[in-house]
């Protein structure tokens, strides 16, 4: 299987990694508008690209990890799907909820396979309370609480809280019960960045 990636910061360059270590895939290129990112490419030998879409249609790879900053992600990643290549899209899928769908649809209508990076679905630590839950070991759970305190990542300039850091409690959840929220109640504000909110407090039912 041919792979490659589209954006090669600070997580692309952890898919570039493992690409580039699965067994029977090879990580034929990387695309980033930073030549600096060159160096991921001579790390593991493979092709460099500044532009995305020269990439795609040049190397016709098989899968796709789009791993640039969350604004560019629908516009990228409607290209990977227009020219048929399934993708594993960074968390969150997109900026807004309408873009999201809309690449759901593109993607079940070219038939291309659609992944999301929700990297804490494979935490062991989550996968075991999966089991413990699956298996009545907890009994009934009525309530789960997530609280995340820390410093806004200073790479991230493009996101909220909420879609930046709370998907990951948001999707562990629906995760863990096999559901999804049926009513949000959230308020959430600015405290210190000025253009986007930076805390939240999310009530799903
Ligand atoms: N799953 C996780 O836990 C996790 C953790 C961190 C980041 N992320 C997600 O990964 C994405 C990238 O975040 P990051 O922290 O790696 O950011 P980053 O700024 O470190 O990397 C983004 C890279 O994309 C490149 N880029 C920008 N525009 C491009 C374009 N048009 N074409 C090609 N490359 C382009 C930039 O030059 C940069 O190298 C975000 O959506 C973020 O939410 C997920």
């Amino acid at each position: 299987m041919k792979a490659a990636v589209i954006g090669t910061g600070s997580m692309g360059r952890n898919h570039a990694r493992l690409y580039a270590d699965i067994e029977g895939v090879e990580l034929v290129a990387v695309a980033d508008v930073s030549q600096d990112a060159k160096g991921v490419a001579d790390k593991y030998g493979c092709r460099f690209y500044t532009g995305h879409k020269e990439m795609i249609e040049t190397e016709k790879p098989d899968i796709v990890s789009v791993c640039v900053p969350t604004s560019l992600h629908y516009e990228v990643s409607k290209f990977v799907i227009e020219k048929g290549v399934n993708l594993l899209i960074e968390k969150p899928i997109a900026s807004r909820v309408e873009e999201a769908e809309e690449l759901v649809e593109l993607a079940k209508k070219a038939k291309v396979k659609l992944a999301v990076g929700h990297i804490e679905r494979f935490n062991p630590a989550v996968q075991r309370l999966k089991k413990l839950i699956d298996e009545g070991k907890l009994g009934n759970v009525t309530s789960i609480l997530a609280r995340r305190v820390g410093l806004y990542p200073p790479r991230i300039r493009d996101a909220n809280v909420i879609i930046d850091i709370a998907v990951h409690d948001i999707d562990v959840f629906n995760y863990l019960l096999g559901k999804e929220p049926s009513k949000v109640f959230s308020c959430a504000g600015k405290a210190l960045i000025n253009d986007r909110e930076d805390y939240a407090d999310i009530f799903l039912k």
